[in-house]
């Protein structure tokens, strides 16, 4: 028996919204025809809906791993702004950086190498943003005033193979499992070039694993976007041109670096861009002043041709 259920105006407005966005949306609403609500015609309060279609509808559900990290953090926090149109959820690895993000339910605990613990965070989501990676550790003793460069290492059980590789694969894996619709995964420039100075940290080789690890979502069928960033800056956002690029051409040029705020932006805007799927790209911005920042992100995902 359908249930009857009153609208308020602003929900009603919002069905307006859903209705006519209803050819994009309708297979969604198959799945909930059975709590319909009747609306009698003579008052616009009420209309024909499925109020959990509306909810599904209206937001969706966004799991961000990494989400203590510098950059996960960021696409965390404009995930929660954006509620009208994501349910955010975080991963993290620790309470810690649980309570350093706001400590709300909806930050999950659990280990990227361990498929198991990533279950509860990933049932029920439609997209997933990966920014896990393995961080390098300076080794002590290193005395700047001295010259001569650090050296770093990575801690026992999470070197770039065990959590650039198989902790992306597992979330891969468990996303595919859970039949989540869309996958951003953001890697790094770099990666065309075995040889890269990058891999010689801690004898990590964490270039080839990531890129090993964009192979493996490439050829997952699910539908993806693979951001592979430049430099990372800890700067304001959405004030500097972006810039995208193939095949780390962008690292010849004077233009390889990215604010971390415009990264995580990058991450959401390809959420919801037809233009930003099976898609793989470099990331970069031209130096603040110069250039026209970029607003039109289903533009910025246009230009991009390259699938890997
Ligand atoms: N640094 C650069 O200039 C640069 C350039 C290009 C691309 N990138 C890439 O861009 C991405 C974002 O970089 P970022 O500097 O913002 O990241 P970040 O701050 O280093 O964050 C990495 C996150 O991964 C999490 N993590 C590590 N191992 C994990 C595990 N086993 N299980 C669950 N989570 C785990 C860490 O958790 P904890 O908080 O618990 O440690 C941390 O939150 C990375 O993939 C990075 O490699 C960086």
């Amino acid at each position: 028996m359908a249930a009857l259920t009153r609208v308020s105006p602003y929900q009603s407005h919002k069905l307006s919204l859903v209705n006519q966005r209803l050819p994009e949306l309708s297979s969604s609403l198959v799945k909930n025809t059975s709590s319909f609500v009747s609306f009698p015609k003579k008052n616009k309060k009420f209309c024909r809906f499925s109020v959990l279609a509306m909810a599904d509808l209206n937001t969706s559900t966004v799991l961000v791993t990494g989400a203590g990290g510098r950059t996960g953090s960021i696409v965390y926090k404009k995930l929660k702004e954006r509620s009208e149109t994501y349910t955010a959820r975080g991963l993290v690895r620790t309470e810690e950086s649980k309570q350093k993000v706001g400590g709300a339910d909806d930050v999950y605990i659990g280990d990227i190498r361990n498929i198991e613990s990533l279950v509860p965070a990933i049932q029920g989501i439609d997209a997933l943003v990966i920014l896990t990676s393995a961080v390098p550790k300076m080794k002590p003793g290193y005395d700047p005033t001295k010259g001569g460069r650090p050296e770093f290492y990575f801690e026992d059980g999470a070197n770039p193979e065990q959590v650039d590789w198989i902790g992306q694969k597992n979330q891969i894996d468990a996303a595919k499992a859970a039949g989540v619709k869309r996958i951003v995964l953001v890697g790094s420039m770099g990666g065309t070039n075995p040889n890269h100075p990058l891999n010689s940290l801690g004898n990590g080789n964490i270039l080839i694993w990531k890129r090993k690890a964009e192979q493996y979502l490439a050829d997952s069928g699910i539908p993806y976007t693979i951001i592979r960033a430049g430099g990372l800056q800890d700067k304001e956002g959405g004030i500097r041109e972006l810039l995208v690029g193939k095949d780390d051409e962008l690292l010849e040029t004077e233009t390889k670096t990215v604010a971390r705020t415009d990264v995580a932006e990058v991450c959401i805007q390809a959420l919801q861009y037809e233009e930003a799927k099976f898609k793989a790209f470099d990331l970069a911005s031209k130096p603040e002043g110069t250039g026209t920042p970029t607003k039109d992100f289903k533009a910025l995902f246009a230009q991009i041709s390259t699938r890997f």
